[in-house]
């Protein structure tokens, strides 16, 4: 077991020639082994920085993160970030690419290909090894961006709205593609997302933060069996998840927003 961990933490943006400014504020949260959890809030709420925070790239101001018995002090593998960006390197073909986080921990190249294949299989794209990243689609960028974080094996895979840059229907098809690698990998995930019914969507639960400093306001069980494909706002359990979620939602939307108006008035 594996449990995530956050406690009470905090992260302060220290900048020289500016106040500091308090982006997450004390959240505390726990995923399970094998669970799917998703965030909402506003822009600009801090979820990035908690996601950061819980990868090691950013330092928590104070609280404590763990995963398992191990306190998390910095960036591991064991943590795996997907970006919104595909953030491919654009030189290296996609196995190469696949590869990358096993050449950074030291796995000999037999080992490091037969795990990159493996994993490009798992979403799909056995076939394209050798191209270079340009020569894919946005969605399928993507995917080779989900086989990098997978091929570490991480404990946790963190999802910062993988799918933001992708049409409405790819989106769509990679959700269900993402449940499929998660059922078969049983890896616990976290999932930012703007979109309240790829939340509902995707998630075991849902957590709602408030609008910036980011706190956790809300915490949503979605009761709706699996699959979901085909559930929508038809449905009526769907609707009142999403009405739920939205009622809380909403004000913190108004209130981020009236905000960001207000300082670009100053
Ligand atoms: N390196 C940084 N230095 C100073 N402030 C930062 C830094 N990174 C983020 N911030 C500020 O912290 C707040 C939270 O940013 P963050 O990127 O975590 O939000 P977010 O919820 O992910 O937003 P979005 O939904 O737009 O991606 C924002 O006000 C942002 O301007
Ligand atoms: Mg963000």
């Amino acid at each position: 077991m594996s449990e995530l961990r956050v406690e009470n933490v905090c992260l302060r943006y220290e900048s020289p020639d500016r106040e500091s400014f308090l982006a997450v504020d004390n959240v505390s949260l726990t995923v399970q082994d094998g669970e799917f959890v998703a965030i909402v809030g506003p822009s600009g709420c801090g979820k990035s920085s908690l996601l950061f925070m819980v990868n090691g790239i950013a330092k928590r101001t104070s609280g404590v993160i763990r995963l398992g018995s191990a306190v998390v002090a910095g960036p591991s593998p064991s943590r795996a970030l997907v970006f919104q960006e595909f953030a491919l390197l654009p030189w290296r073909s996609i196995i190469r690419n696949v590869e990358f986080g096993l050449e950074l921990m030291g796995v000999d190249k037999s080992r490091r290909r037969e795990v990159a294949m493996t994993n490009l299989a798992l979403v799909g794209l056995a076939q394209f090894e050798n191209h270079l990243p340009h020569q894919l689609s946005g969605g399928m960028r993507q995917r080779v961006g989900i086989a990098r974080a997978l091929s570490v094996q991480p404990d946790i895979l963190l999802m910062d709205e993988p799918f933001g840059a992708l049409d409405a229907q790819t989106r769509q098809v990679m959700g269900t593609e993402l449940l499929r690698i998660w059922e078969r990998s049983r890896t616990k995930i976290i999932f930012v997302t703007h979109d309240i019914d790829e939340a509902i969507y995707l998630a075991d639960r849902i957590i709602i933060m408030s609008a910036s400093p980011g706190r956790i306001i809300d915490e949503i069980e979605v009761n709706l069996p699996r699959p979901r494909v085909g559930l929508t706002r038809s449905d009526p359990r769907f609707a009142k998840l999403h009405d739920r979620i939205w009622k809380v939602l909403e004000s913190e939307v108004q209130e981020s927003l009236a905000r960001q108006f207000a300082s670009n008035g100053k």
